[in-house]
């Protein structure tokens, strides 16, 4: 089991997961998620997973970190845990991949976590490579 994170930014991020994840509407899957991210201000903002009746229609945890961390003001990510008690690390789904990729650098930190600490950790380019953005718009 790995301990918390001593650092205390990822600390922070972990603490936020922790306390996102408790406020997860999962009663489908029964499987909690919390996320947290750091943004360009050093401001933390954090989300959980809403399932729906209708699966499709529902969203994950770092879905709601990001929208939080818009609704705040922020448009970089600089750092993200996603935290779950899966058999293995949770990192972020396809989509969600994406939905980071929209606002953070290639070699932004992805931390993997469950209950105990972090399992590891990715960049961003690691988990999407060759990925799809503003730039590749001209925007
Ligand atoms: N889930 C997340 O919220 N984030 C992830 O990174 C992986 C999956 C959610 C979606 C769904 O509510 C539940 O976990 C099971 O897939």
């Amino acid at each position: 089991m790995p301990p918390p994170p001593q650092d205390p930014d990822l600390a922070a991020l972990f603490d936020a997961a922790i306390a996102a994840r408790a406020r997860a509407y999962a009663p489908y899957s029964r499987f909690a998620v919390g996320a947290a991210l750091r943004d360009e201000h050093g401001r933390v903002h954090a989300g959980c997973n809403v399932e729906n009746a209708a699966y499709p229609v529902g969203t994950c945890a770092e879905a709601g970190a990001v929208a939080a961390m818009i609704l705040a003001g922020g448009r970089r990510i600089r750092a993200l845990l996603v935290l779950g008690d899966g058999a293995g690390p949770v990192t972020p789904c396809g989509a969600c991949r994406q939905r980071i990729r929209e606002f953070a650098d290639g070699d932004t930190s992805i931390h993997a976590a469950d209950s105990a600490g972090v399992n590891r950790s990715f960049t961003l380019d690691g988990l999407l490579p060759a990925s799809f953005g503003p730039e590749t718009l001209g925007a």
